[in-house]
């Protein structure tokens, strides 16, 4: 063991440091997104099932080769198998860390964003300038009733299309992640994860009992709880995947590098489960917050990417018409709990590429920590301006950060995850694995052989199958 390597100070450390890490806008943003578009409850049993057969066990591959390796993504390829091609699954990561890391800050810097102009309680009130898009934005019941709104849609396209604002709020969020990783393991990542997950927790089920007790919330529970198996087409399968990976953060080292940090004690079959659980129930209940929310006012649940800049505020002023002083505190909360989801888990992207450069070229950490957020700076701002002035520069068809997200989502994580589950269930010694999951003997994992056959046939077969049904059409 490398004694002068950081680690986590507490078994809680891991488990906050992790689900923080998976923990994000992928639950809160994008998981509410995907069970609008994918038809509710059909979407999440699928989810569901990934989580449990594919993306569980790449979890539990990450930990394995990250604690015993001690090193960063890459230098844990290296150590485990040196001078073997398997290298390229760490390189792939750190390449797929600086790629997440560009384009979530920026829906991270909308977020700031939002989360400032709530504050400062100019989410409420803001006039429609224009009916056509008011109406689109708006469902029946809200137009019937004839109630005044607001041309969020507008005010939101105005704000992304910008070529300078969003950088803005890019460069302070990225600065925010940079000051936690600078600080390093214990004093940065695990001191302020130790702080923001349980604020994280507690404003999560404040807005769950705020928008349960909404009148025609039970219209948005119904749909969270019925399976309306029509809806489920091969794209809803695939989104489905893509999603429980981005939600555990698996495939791209970032737990390898997190786990490279565990002590000798740490139960990783134990933390694996812990981390999907909370990461699941953040999840459904992000669910449970934003649908009975949007059916109260009758809007549409497919409203997309949109759903938490556009949709929302609007549900904020319609429903708090009567209550201003609820809608802004509910309007504050959300935004911050999102701001919170997000920095947990950019902290972790960074990480990942932090601590490849500063092992790699053995440099202080709060240099590489530098480099870092300035490549990132740099990235991001090209994935901010394709929403505006670089509209129409795109490369293989796709804008800026459209490419990234389709490189990292549909291309790195699951080969990642497939060549983590190669690695650990074919290629290290089944004994040394073994060793790894049950801490040398000490503990006695019952669930052994279910396990391993997860990750020697069920994972990477379920992964190879899906990532070829997502690849092949692409080259037809
Ligand atoms: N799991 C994070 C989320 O749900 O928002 C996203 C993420 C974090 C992806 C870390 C990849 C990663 F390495």
């Amino acid at each position: 063991m490398n004694s002068g390597r950081a680690s986590f100070g507490s078994h809680l450390g891991v488990i906050l440091a992790s689900a923080g890490s998976a923990v994000g806008l992928g639950n809160i943003w994008r998981f509410p997104t995907e069970v609008g578009r994918g038809g509710g409850a059909a979407f999440i049993l699928i989810y569901f099932g990934f989580i449990l057969l594919l993306a569980m066990p790449v979890m539990l591959c990450e930990f394995v080769i990250g604690r015993s390796a001690r090193s960063n993504a890459v230098g844990a390829f290296q150590k485990l198998s040196p001078g073997k091609p398997w290298i390229a699954a760490g390189i792939m990561g750190v390449l797929g860390g600086f790629l997440v890391l560009s384009f979530y800050s920026v829906v991270a810097g909308w977020t700031l964003h939002y989360t400032v102009q709530s504050a400062l309680g100019q989410l409420q009130g803001q006039q429609t300038t224009d009916l056509h898009a008011l109406s689109a934005c708006l469902g029946a019941k809200a137009s019937e009733n004839g109630l005044q709104s607001t041309d969020f849609a507008q005010a939101f396209n105005a704000f992304v299309s910008n070529p300078w604002q969003p950088i803005i709020y890019l460069a302070v969020f990225l600065l925010l992640t940079h000051f936690v990783v600078a600080r390093g393991i214990q004093h940065g990542i695990e001191r302020y994860s130790k702080l923001m997950m349980p604020m994280l927790l507690v404003i999560i089920l404040l807005l769950v009992c705020f928008s349960m007790t909404m009148p025609g919330a039970i219209e948005g529970i119904r749909f969270l709880l019925q399976p309306s198996l029509s809806e489920v087409t091969p794209e809803v399968i695939l989104g489905a995947m893509g999603q429980a990976f981005f939600s555990l953060s698996v495939g791209l080292g970032c737990l390898v590098t997190y786990s490279s940090y565990f002590s000798e004690e740490t139960r990783l079959v134990k933390s694996a489960m812990n981390v999907c659980i909370i990461d699941t129930l953040v999840a459904v209940l992000s669910g449970f917050i934003i649908f009975p929310t949007v059916f109260s006012v009758g809007i549409a649940p497919d409203a997309g990417p949109g759903l938490v800049f556009i949709t929302l505020p609007n549900v904020f002023n319609l429903t708090f018409s009567e209550m201003p002083l609820v809608g802004y505190v509910f309007a504050l909360l959300f935004y911050v709990l999102l701001l919170l989801a997000a920095l947990t888990s950019s902290i972790s992207m960074h990480e990942i590429c932090t601590a490849f450069i500063s092992e790699h070229f053995q440099t202080g950490r709060r240099r590489a920590a530098a480099v870092v957020t300035f490549v990132c700076l740099l990235l991001g701002a090209c994935c901010s301006l394709s929403f505006g002035p670089w509209k129409e520069i795109t490369v293989f068809g796709r804008g800026f950060f459209d490419l990234f997200d389709f490189t990292v989502t549909k291309f790195l994580m699951p080969l990642g995850g497939l060549l983590m589950t190669l690695f650990v269930g074919w290629y290290l010694d089944r004994r040394f694995v073994e060793q790894q999951l049950t801490n040398n003997g000490a503990l006695s994992v019952r669930s052994m052989r279910p396990l391993l056959v997860l990750i020697r046939w069920v994972a990477p077969i379920g992964i190879l199958v899906i990532f070829l049904n997502e690849i092949i059409p692409l080259f037809l």
